[in-house]
C-alpha cells in the first residue's frame, strides 16, 4: 500500500485497488456485463452533463444534509449493497463504521460476508437488503432477522439477470477456499504480498459464505450454494413484491428500476423509495445509464416515493447532477468497494469525504446554499441526453 494512503480521488482508489488486491478479487468487482456498454454509459452519461455556475452572490455556509427513508444524514450519499468478500477482512462492518463515521446509512446485502447483527452494532442505521431467493418462508425468516437486529429499512432489489459473461472475462473464484483452491489461488495471492498480509494478521482466509440467507447461529451456506438456490427460485410478481411489502413494517425501498411503469408500479405496492439502477451496469447490458432514466421517473413519481439513483457515481459532481435531475440521494457501489480495497475503513471514509468535498463544492459554484435547491437549471443537458422507457 502507498505510504501516504490518503487519495484524492475515486480514480485513484481504482488504480490503488487494482495494484492490492489478487486480479480475481479486483475482476470480481469491476464486474460488468456483456460488452460493458451500461457499465460505461453509467459513468459517461455523468461525464456529458455540464454545469451552469455563477460568479457571485455565493452561498458561504453549504448544506448537505437530508434524508434517506427516515434517517438524517449529512450528505445526500449512502452506501449501495454489495457483497465485498475477500476484499478486506473486516468486510461490511469496516464499510458500516465508514458510513457511521461520515454520518450516513449503509446498505447490507443478503449476499455480503459479515452477520446483520454486526454491521447494524456498527452502523444503526442500516437499510438490509434482500433478492427475491428461497422460499416464503426462508424469505420471511430473513426479513424477521433483519428487523430483530435492528435494521431500520429493507432494499429489495429486483433487476439481477444471471448474465455471467464479459467481453474481458470472468475471473476465477472458488465455492470455498480448501487446499486445492489455495494451491491454485496462491501464485495470485503471493504476487499481491499486502493483501496477504491483511488476512495474514487476522490469521483468517476470506470467507466466502453469507451468513445473512439463514436464521442466526445456522450455519451458513457457501457465496455459490446461495447463488445457486436463487438462480433455482421462480421470479417474482407484483402480487409477490406486495407480499414483501406488507410483511416488512417500515420504509421500503425497490432497488433496479429504470422504467416508468415499473416506477408506478412500485409505487401501487407501497414502495417508501426507489432507486433508479442497473446494478451498476452488471446485468441486461444496453440498459440506458440511470442518469438518463431519471428526470422521466423522478417526473412521474418523485412527489409520491423518494427517488435515489445508483450507477456511475464517482465524484460529488456526479451526485449533484443526480440531485439537480430529481434524486433525493445517491447510493455508491463501487467508489467505496476501491476505497476499502485501497486502505480499508480510512478508505471508505476518504471516499466519502472526496464525495463530501465535491457536492460542497458544487454547491458553491452554482450558487445554492442546500442540496435541496438544486434544480435543472443547475446542469446543462446535451440534446438527446434523456432516456424515457415505458411512459
Ligand atoms: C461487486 C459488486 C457486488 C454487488 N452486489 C450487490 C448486491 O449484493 N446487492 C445489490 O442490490 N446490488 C449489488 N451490487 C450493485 C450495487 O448495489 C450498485 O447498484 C452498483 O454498484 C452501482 O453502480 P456503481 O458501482 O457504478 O456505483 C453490486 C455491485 C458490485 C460492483
Amino acid at each position: 500500500m502507498a505510504r501516504n494512503a490518503w487519495f484524492e480521488t475515486v480514480a485513484e482508489a481504482q488504480r490503488r485497488a487494482r495494484r492490492h488486491l489478487p486480479p480475481s478479487v479486483y475482476k470480481a468487482l469491476l464486474a460488468g456485463s456483456e460488452r460493458g456498454r451500461t457499465y460505461r454509459d453509467n459513468m459517461e452519461a455523468f461525464a456529458a452533463l455540464g454545469f451552469a455556475p455563477h460568479v457571485a452572490d455565493l452561498p458561504a455556509k453549504r448544506d448537505l444534509a437530508t434524508t434517506v427513508m427516515g434517517q438524517q444524514i449529512s450528505l445526500p450519499v449512502i452506501i449501495s449493497p454489495t457483497g465485498v468478500q475477500a476484499v478486506h477482512p473486516d468486510g461490511e462492518v469496516a464499510v458500516a463504521r465508514a458510513a457511521a463515521a461520515r454520518g450516513t446509512a449503509m446498505g447490507l446485502s443478503n449476499f455480503a460476508s459479515k452477520p446483520v447483527e454486526e454491521v447494524v452494532a456498527a452502523n444503526p442505521q442500516t437499510f438490509f437488503q434482500m433478492y427475491w431467493m428461497g422460499t416464503k418462508d426462508q424469505m420471511a425468516a430473513q426479513m424477521e432477522r433483519a428487523r430483530a437486529a435492528g435494521a431500520k429499512g429493507l432494499i429489495v432489489t429486483l433487476d439481477w439477470t444471471f448474465s455471467h459473461g464479459r467481453d474481458w472475462g470472468s475471473p476465477w473464484i472458488p465455492e470455498r477456499l480448501d487446499l486445492k483452491a489455495i494451491a491454485r489461488f496462491a501464485p495470485q495471492g503471493l504476487a499481491r504480498p499486502q493483501w496477504l498480509l491483511t488476512y495474514a494478521r487476522t490469521g483468517r482466509l476470506p470467507d466466502l459464505t453469507v451468513p445473512n440467507v439463514v436464521p442466526a447461529g445456522q450455519r451458513p451456506p457457501t457465496f455459490f450454494g446461495a447463488y445457486g438456490e436463487w438462480m433455482q427460485t421462480p421470479p417474482p410478481t407484483w402480487e409477490d413484491v406486495r407480499w414483501m411489502r406488507e410483511r416488512w413494517d417500515g420504509p421500503f425501498m425497490l432497488k433496479g428500476i429504470s422504467r416508468i411503469d415499473d416506477a408506478r408500479r412500485a409505487v401501487d405496492a407501497g414502495a417508501t423509495a426507489i432507486s433508479v439502477s442497473n446494478h451498476g451496469g452488471n446485468n441486461l447490458d444496453g440498459t440506458p445509464a440511470t442518469i438518463r432514466l431519471l428526470p422521466g421517473i423522478a417526473a412521474a413519481v418523485g412527489d409520491q416515493v423518494e427517488v435515489l439513483l445508483d450507477g456511475g457515481v464517482r465524484r460529488g459532481g456526479d451526485v449533484v447532477k443526480a440531485l439537480a435531475l430529481g434524486a433525493r440521494a445517491v447510493m455508491i457501489g463501487r467508489a467505496y468497494l476501491w476505497g476499502l480495497a485501497a486502505n480499508g475503513q480510512a478508505g471508505v471514509e476518504n471516499v466519502l469525504d472526496i464525495m463530501r468535498n465535491g457536492i460542497d463544492s458544487a454547491l458553491l459554484g452554482l450558487g445554492r446554499a442546500s442540496v435541496h435547491d438544486l434544480g435543472p437549471g443547475d446542469v446543462v443537458i446535451p440534446p438527446g441526453f434523456t432516456r424515457e422507457i415505458g411512459a
